[in-house]
């Protein structure tokens, strides 16, 4: 057992060192949990965008989403006891803006991606100390699907009205141009445990 244990905390450096920046390979119970909260966040968010389409229009869409969106991460973040939000290389929120794990993160993702893995799957969880204190982190790709691309596809492919709302509601838009796949940003996490 004491060999065991001996074993598996030495896997575990390993796999970190392996990994490089801290990045943890081995799934320890924190990071079910946080992959739990990232992924029943999204869905959630594409109901009320599909609904809010079929109701009205993409254009509206984008006002239903630039409300709903930071109080759906405001409340699993309640609900969790994790910080929860969402973040993206190039952003439409001027808040999403990643910091230097997240950014690192999500230029790993689209190198994963890029060599094969399936984008939906892509996650990557770390401890950090942040002034002598443990910071759990637990990011989660975000890959675009057809719906996502009326509000972030090329121009030709925005729906109607969409473009002159987002120029209205974010003048600093980055978040346009994405294809089918791509990875549009990601869910972050943190915790302190
Ligand atoms: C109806 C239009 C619309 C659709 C459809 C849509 N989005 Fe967005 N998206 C937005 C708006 C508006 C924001 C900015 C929200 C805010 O102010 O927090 C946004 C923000 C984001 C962000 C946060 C980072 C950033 O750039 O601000 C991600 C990640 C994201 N969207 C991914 C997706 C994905 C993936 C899909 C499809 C599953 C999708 N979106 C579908 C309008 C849309």
């Amino acid at each position: 057992m004491k060999n065991f244990k001996t074993l598996s905390s030495l896997c575990l450096a390993l796999t970190t060192l392996l990994n490089g920046q801290g990045a943890l390979a081995a799934d320890e119970p924190w990071m079910a949990d946080a992959r739990a909260v990232a992924t029943a966040v999204p869905p959630k968010l594409l109901q009320v965008l599909t609904d809010a389409i079929a109701k009205s229009s993409a254009a509206d869409a984008v006002t239903v989403c630039q409300d709903t969106a930071p109080r759906m991460a405001k409340a699993a973040s309640e609900q969790s006891g994790w910080q929860v939000r969402r973040v993206s290389l190039r952003n439409r929120n001027p808040k999403a803006v990643p910091d230097a794990w997240e950014r690192e993160t999500l230029e790993d993702f689209d190198r994963r991606a890029a060599a094969g893995e399936a984008p939906a799957s892509l996650e990557r969880a770390t401890v950090q100390t942040v002034d002598g204190k443990p910071l759990q982190r637990y990011m989660r790709a975000l890959p675009t699907q057809g719906l996502c691309l009326s509000c972030h596809g090329p121009a030709d492919q925005l729906a109607p009205g969409v473009a002159e709302r987002l120029k209205a509601l974010y003048p600093d838009d980055r978040a346009v141009g994405y294809s089918l796949g791509q990875i549009r940003g990601a869910m972050t996490l943190k915790r302190a445990p």
